[in-house]
């Protein structure tokens, strides 16, 4: 590992994983990947960088301060990039005690040993050191369809578990910063898609039901709207935060592109009607399926990137109809990472959630 190491936590989820695979593309430093693997997380993921000097795993918990105390001490990293979390909204609702436990109660251990850790560099070291927490818009709540987006200034307003539980952690992180001056920037992200997301999210829930010709499941009328954003631009934004960001800031991150769910499941049973022209059921739409609402479901989100975009000259290079071509594409060229992650536990949840 080389001095400049960073340290990424829930680097085998959906997003981490991206983040780590184009950070060793891209950047010329190590990553150490600190991840519980719950059953978010996917070392196949992975596979690309595993024997890469430059990337070393480490399988534990956010939670476990003797732990992260002991691999800060041992790897010096330069900055921690903070993905791991419980992610999913639908099981924050079925239950909530994980959602504190990792997202509040992990943040916080994360940020002491941080903290403890900081507090023993010195010069440039310190000077130079980041804590990148990662959230999301679901902090702000919900709009009207005529609200404005959502502003880095704009009041929390958590509906969830899970954003309730991300809004406190949010919180903790910018504590640090005002109370001892911890090096933070947080970034809060609307609604990524692409490779490697679980199939319990929308798209790929969607492609694969598409797919498997089974109904696919649609929340209440299917008018929520979300910006959806390509997770490679994501991924980008981060590193340029990581670089650039102002301490003690927050960024707001989206992708132009607000859509109304219906819309999303539409275009992407359009374009599957394209590429598997022979399949049973055509038009794939056939498929669609109202489902009783989620309790308490935000109806729209939208992100103002006003800030991002012109501090630090960052803009989505994916449009809708780009990302969702290349996210389709994948799922099509990759049945075996499919095969891997759609197991026991994953048709359990299927069962408790959609009686499927
Ligand atoms: P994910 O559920 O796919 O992955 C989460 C990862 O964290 C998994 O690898 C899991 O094993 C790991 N993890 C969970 N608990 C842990 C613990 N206690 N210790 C160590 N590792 C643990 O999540 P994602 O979609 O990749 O989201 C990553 C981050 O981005 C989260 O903080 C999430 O709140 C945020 N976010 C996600 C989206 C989105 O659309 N997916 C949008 C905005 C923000
Ligand atoms: O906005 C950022 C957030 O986006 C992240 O913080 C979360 O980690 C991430 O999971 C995501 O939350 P959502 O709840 O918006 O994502 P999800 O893919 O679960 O749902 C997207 C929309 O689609 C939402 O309005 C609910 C609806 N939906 C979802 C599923 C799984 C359906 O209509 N049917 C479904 O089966």
């Amino acid at each position: 590992m080389q001095a400049d190491t960073i340290l990424v936590t829930g680097g085998a989820g959906f997003i981490g994983s991206n983040f780590v695979l184009q950070w060793i593309a891209n950047e010329a430093s190590s990553v150490i990947n600190l991840d519980k693997l719950t059953y978010a997380g996917n070392p196949a993921n992975l596979a690309k960088v595993a024997s890469d000097r430059r990337y070393k795993f480490l399988q534990g918990d956010i939670c476990d301060r003797e732990l992260v105390a002991e691999l800060l001490l041992t790897h010096s990293p330069r900055a921690i990039v903070h993905f791991a979390a419980e992610s999913h909204v639908d099981r924050s609702i079925h239950g909530p005690d994980d959602f504190v436990r990792t997202n509040v109660n992990g943040t916080f251990s994360l940020l002491e040993e941080t903290r403890a850790y900081w507090s023993g560099l010195e010069g440039e070291a310190r000077t130079a050191f980041r804590f990148l927490h990662v959230s999301t818009d679901e902090v702000y709540g919900s709009l009207g369809p005529t609200d404005p987006a959502f502003s880095e200034s704009t009041r929390y307003a958590p509906n969830s578990p899970y954003s309730a539980s991300k809004a406190a952690s949010d919180h903790l992180v910018r504590a640090y910063f005002h109370t001892y001056g911890l090096p933070t920037v947080t970034t809060n992200c609307s609604n990524n898609y692409g490779p490697f997301q679980f199939p319990e999210k929308l798209i790929p829930l969607v492609i694969l039901h598409a797919l498997s010709g089974k109904p696919i499941p649609v929340y209440g009328d299917g008018q929520n709207v979300r910006d959806w954003l390509f997770v490679a631009d994501h991924c980008e934004a981060i590193r340029l935060v990581l670089a650039r960001g102002r301490v003690g800031e927050t960024y707001n991150i989206g992708g132009h592109n607000e859509l109304k769910n219906l819309d999303v499941v539409n275009t992407i049973c359009s374009v599957l009607d394209e590429l598997r022209s022979q399949h049973a059921v055509l038009p794939h739409s056939k498929l669609i399926t109202y489902v009783t609402d989620r309790p308490g479901h935000d109806r729209r989100y939208a992100m103002d990137i006003g800030k991002i975009e012109s501090e630090l000259n960052w803009r989505p290079r994916e449009t809708f109809e780009t990302g969702i071509r290349k996210t389709i594409h994948w799922y099509l060229e990759n049945p075996a990472w499919i095969q891997s992650v759609t197991t026991g536990s994953y048709r359990q949840w299927m069962a408790t959630q959609y009686s499927l």
